[in-house]
């Protein structure tokens, strides 16, 4: 009887790793699908150079980002534009420098208040951006930001890089998600 249990939770247990994985594998082709051009460029595969957070890769945390807002807008039903959504996320932290260098500490360059807007005006210049693009982009470091987002996108992006960043910091998202982008 006990061992019987025992299997059947077992079971169950093996359903929802292959359900978790099919999903993230679902999420991943589509972020493929939705910004193959940006995955592929060479900026973006620069930033596997940078460390974020712990051992997790600018390129990782990026496109953790970009899942996890797909996953909050899905499980939240938040009716919301998928594309742009992967695509700001994509290109939210495209500040294309190592931001431990001391330069980038030095208060007169918090990297925290103005890294929004370097990452703006870098992906402004190789992409054309929408405007709700641009306001994931912009705002994503609110409350820093002061004003707060005005787009359902802009918010998911937010929430979800507060989040990712957090697993980073204590280490439950480590850096292997950067193999997503070849
Ligand atoms: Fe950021
Ligand atoms: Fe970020």
């Amino acid at each position: 009887m006990r061992e019987r249990e025992y299997s059947a939770q077992g079971g169950g247990h093996s359903r929802r790793k292959k359900k978790a994985y099919e999903n993230r594998e679902r999420l991943r082709r589509e972020i493929r699908g939705a910004a193959g051009d940006i995955l592929a460029s060479s900026n973006f595969r620069r930033t596997r150079r940078y460390i974020q957070h712990g051992d997790m890769t600018v390129s990782g945390h990026c496109l953790d980002v970009a899942e996890y807002s797909l996953r909050i807008s899905e499980s939240l039903h938040i009716p919301c534009s998928r594309r742009e959504l992967i695509r700001g996320a994509l290109l939210h932290d495209y500040f294309l420098y190592d931001w431990h260098d001391r330069e980038h500490r030095s208060p007169a360059r918090l990297h925290g208040f103005y890294h929004p807007g370097i990452a703006l005006r870098n992906a402004s210049r190789e992409y054309p951006l929408t405007e709700r693009e641009k306001e994931i982009i912009r705002k994503h470091m609110w409350p820093l930001t002061v004003v707060p987002p005005t787009c359902r996108e802009a918010w998911i992006v937010t929430c979800a890089d507060k989040y990712c960043s957090l697993m980073e910091v204590l280490r439950f998202h480590r850096g292997q998600s950067a193999a997503l982008s070849g």
